[in-house]
Parts: C-alpha cells; structure tokens; sequence
C-alpha cells in the first residue's frame, strides 16, 4: 500500500477505496458538534495573524434527508448496532445529536471493516457527545474490545463561566479483537510519586497473578527501574492558536504516543478527518504507512505544504494524491461541485496561501496572496481565480486591485482560454522591477489552468514558504 492522501467525503472513500481488515491503526478527530465555524487565520511573514480569513468548516449538524438515509440503511444491515441507534433515536428525537450521531455511526461501521483484526482504533472525542459515541463504540466494536478513555488534558484560558472549567479532551481507544498478535508497546514511563520514592526508593515494585488470576503480594526488586508505565491521563500542552495552521490542530507529541504504542514501523495508519494532517506528519516521521482522507481541499494543500517543507516529499514521488483534478475536465468537475474547492486548489497550484476577506465574504478581487522576498523586505502578488467567462475587463479590474493593496504584482488564473487584447492588456501594465536582482517581472502575468496543468509557473522572486517547519521529531524521550 502506498501513502495516500484522499480529497473528498471520508464515507465514499472509505466504501469505494479502502479493503476490508487493511489498515493497523486508525486515528479519528471528527467534528464534535460543537457549533462552531472555525475559521484559519494565516500569517503574515512577520509573524502577525494576516487579515486573511477562511471557514475551514461548519461544526453544526441538522437531521436532514442525507441523515435518514443513512439512518435506514444502519437498520438494514447490523442487527446490534441499529438496536442501539434506534433506542437513541427514541430518546433524542430527529435533532443535532441525533444527525451527528448517525453520520458518525455510517463511518464507524466502514472503519470497523478496514481494521486488521490486530488493529486499534482511537476515536478523539469531548464531552459534548463522548458519552453517545462510546455506546456506539461498544456496540459496534464490541464492549469487550473496550481499552482506554484517555484524557488529554491541557490548559487554556479560563472562560469564566460558572464552572470548572472545562480542560480535557477524551480519546476512547478501541481494539478490533482479543487477538493475542494486537500491538501495544508500553513506550514510555512516568515519574514515581515522592511518597512511593521515599519508600522504595528507586527499587522496581513488581505484582503479579497466579495461574487462576488471584493477585500477589508485590514484591520490592532492588534494581533501578525505569519508573511507572504510562497511565490514561496525558498531560501535553495545546498549539497554541497564534501557532496553529489549522484550527483544531492537534499536537504532535499527541499522535507520537498513539502511533508508538500501537504500531510498529511499516504499519499501515488511517486518518478519515485528517485536518492539516497531524497524523500524517508523525506517522512520516515515525516511518509508518498513511493513509488520509478530508472533505475540504485547504487541508489537502497544507498537508501537501507541511509534507514538502519538512521532509521534502512530494506527490507522486513519495505519496498519491487522489480526488486532486489532473487534467482539464478534472477541473472543470471540480468548478462544478464546488467552487471554492476550486479556488484552493487553483491557488495551491502556484503554492499561494488563500484569501476569503471582506464583510460576509464580499467579492474583493483577492483570492490568495504570494509572498516572496526581496530587496530584504516581504512584498507580495496577489492571485485572482476565474472558472467563468473572462475578458480584458477582468485583467484591468486585478491591475486596479493590486495597485489599491500595494501589491507588486498580479497572477490572474483562468481556466477559460485567454484572449488576445487580455494579454496585451497585461503586457500593457509593464513591469516590477528588483534592483536587487536587476531583472524586470512583469507586473500582471495571466496562466491558465491548462498552463499550470503543463507545469508553468508565476514569474516572481524568491518565494517565502509560509509553513513553519515543524520539529521533526517530539516525545522521543522515556521519561516526558
Ligand atoms: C477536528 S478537524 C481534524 C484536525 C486534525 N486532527 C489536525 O490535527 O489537524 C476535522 C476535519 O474533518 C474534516 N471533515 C469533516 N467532515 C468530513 C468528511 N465527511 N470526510 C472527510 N473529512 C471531513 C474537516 O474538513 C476537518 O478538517
């Protein structure tokens, strides 16, 4: 199996592309019906949070008809877990939760086919709805399959409200079976409570059963030992917002221990929800097999951008890309289901960052910015993406866009064909000219997704990449 990253709808992917009992380990950090717009805030060279702006996703579910088919069609195939859906359908109605609940279960069941029967799953939860998803967890894996409820616990603001504040996530970790041949690698250690040093000093405490599981007194070793195996509560900071890519980014070190304890190098991990893809990067860097799969293209091209700038693979030399258009009428499927979608991967196309500014989203003529360096300053392009019908008007209104944001200069994507008087309209607009490499750029420089597709590229200087690179490397340590 080779590494893939998926563009698209988990749920078709997952029935037309993923084999039964292929994967060793499954990640999962769903949505979890919070009601929130989460919005990516990109930076600016400097550091600042840019003006740039862009819903990522919606978090907010609604029974719906897409919900009542894949309610029947639950009920139609797996006797215990339509049980269980129906008594929640009972109890909660045709509301949010219920819509949730039954978009989260049509998954859980593909999820559970495309586990190894020594595979783990580990579904990243909170406690707005963890309680429903570990019933469906139990009936759909099995309550005997049942490992952890981990408790991530981290530190944030305090909010204020009149609570304790909340400051955990849970992360419930499931086994496909008892197999005897299932990973689990106690990977690291904690540090021993003072009251146990002061007793035991640094002698290893060892307890044990008998052959009929009685337990034995614990016997006192006197060597030195590594200390206690980790336990289910798991302190590790948050990413902060100002350092996320992607909100709801999950940290590193987070993923590192999941991957670690069950999996071994080789092994094959799946992440349906993969966002900027956390799991992705670690599971690179720990030389593991990926596989990940999300709905909207801003994650794809920020897992292709973290890919690139911190291991230097790129797609398809090291990893498929699938869903991404590879040709003109791929792209023009893609205009026709989703505009927006097009528009992200015009502009990764030329490795922009993407722009969705302006009250409620009103037309500015930006649809993503390059920053390069020059003259030891950061200056900028500003891109501009048409799928419609595009003439000369079309390159003076970007001229006029890029002089009213002290751009220096225009790319104007197309995936019509450009016209004569268009591009003598832009050779018109002359040049931006680098005293420091004493060369002229032209000023508006129009491609068409054809010309893209054949690998031409903006004429600009030096381009600044805007993704931090990543500690390689976290939570390699024994003792965290
Ligand atoms: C909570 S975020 C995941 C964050 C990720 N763990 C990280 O560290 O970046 C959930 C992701 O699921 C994606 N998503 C939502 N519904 C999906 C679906 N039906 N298929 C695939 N991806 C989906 C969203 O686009 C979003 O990127």
């Amino acid at each position: 199996m080779d590494n893939t990253l998926y563009y698209g709808d988990n749920l078709n992917i997952l029935r037309h592309k993923v084999k039964d009992e292929s994967i060793d380990l499954i990640y999962l950090d769903p949505p979890f019906n919070s009601k929130t717009d989460y919005n990516i805030l990109f930076k600016e060279p400097t550091g600042e949070l840019s003006k740039s702006q862009i819903m990522a996703f919606e978090d907010t579910w609604h029974w719906s008809e897409e919900s009542e088919k894949a309610f029947e069609e639950i009920l139609m195939s797996h006797s215990e877990v339509a049980e269980m859906m129906r008594a929640f359908r009972e109890f909660l109605k045709d509301n949010d939760v219920m819509a949730y609940l039954t978009m989260m279960c049509v998954r859980l069941l593909e999820l559970q086919r495309v586990l190894k029967t020594t595979g783990s799953i580990y579904l990243h939860c909170d406690p707005t709805a963890s309680h429903y998803l570990k019933i469906l967890m139990d009936a759909i894996f099995g309550k005997k399959n049942f490992k952890n409820e981990i408790i991530w616990h981290y530190r944030k603001w305090p909010s204020g409200k009149r609570q304790f504040q909340r400051n955990h996530d849970i992360v419930l970790f499931y086994a496909k079976s008892d197999s005897a041949d299932r990973i689990f690698k106690q990977i690291d250690f904690m540090e021993r409570t003072e009251s146990t040093l002061k007793r035991f000093g640094k002698s290893k405490i060892v307890s044990g059963h008998d052959e009929n599981g009685n337990r034995l007194p614990s016997q006192v070793e006197d060597v030195e030992s590594l200390g206690v195996p980790r336990d289910d509560v798991w302190d590790i900071g948050r990413v902060p917002p100002i350092k996320q890519l992607f909100p709801t980014q999950k940290p590193q070190q987070l993923l590192s221990r999941i991957i670690r304890a069950s999996s071994n190098e080789g092994d094959v991990i799946l992440d349906p929800f993969c966002g900027c893809g956390t799991t992705i990067v670690e599971a690179q860097n720990l030389k593991r097999i990926w596989q990940g799969i999300d709905i909207t293209f801003l994650s794809i091209s920020l897992i292709k951008k973290r890919l690139k700038d911190i291991y230097n693979v790129t797609a398809p030399k090291d990893y498929q890309i699938f869903g991404e258009p590879t040709d003109l009428p791929g792209a023009l499927a893609l205009k026709d289901i989703n505009k927006h979608q097009f528009q992200w991967w015009a502009v990764s196309l030329v490795d922009g960052i993407p722009y969705k500014g302006g009250k409620k989203g009103a037309d500015t003529g930006i649809d993503g910015y390059i920053y390069f360096a020059d003259e030891e300053k950061y200056k900028k392009a500003i891109i501009s993406v048409k799928s419609g019908h595009v003439g000369v008007k079309d390159i003076r209104e970007l001229n006029d866009v890029v002089d009213r944001e002290k751009a220096e200069i225009g790319v104007f994507i197309t995936l019509e064909s450009s016209t004569e008087p268009m591009r003598k309209e832009a050779i018109g607009k002359g040049f931006y000219y680098s005293t420091k490499l004493n060369k002229n750029f032209p000023k508006i420089q129009i491609l068409t997704i054809e010309e893209l597709f054949d690998n031409r590229r903006p004429n600009i200087p030096q381009v600044v990449s805007m993704y931090k690179k990543a500690e390689k490397s976290v939570d390699q340590g024994m003792l965290i």
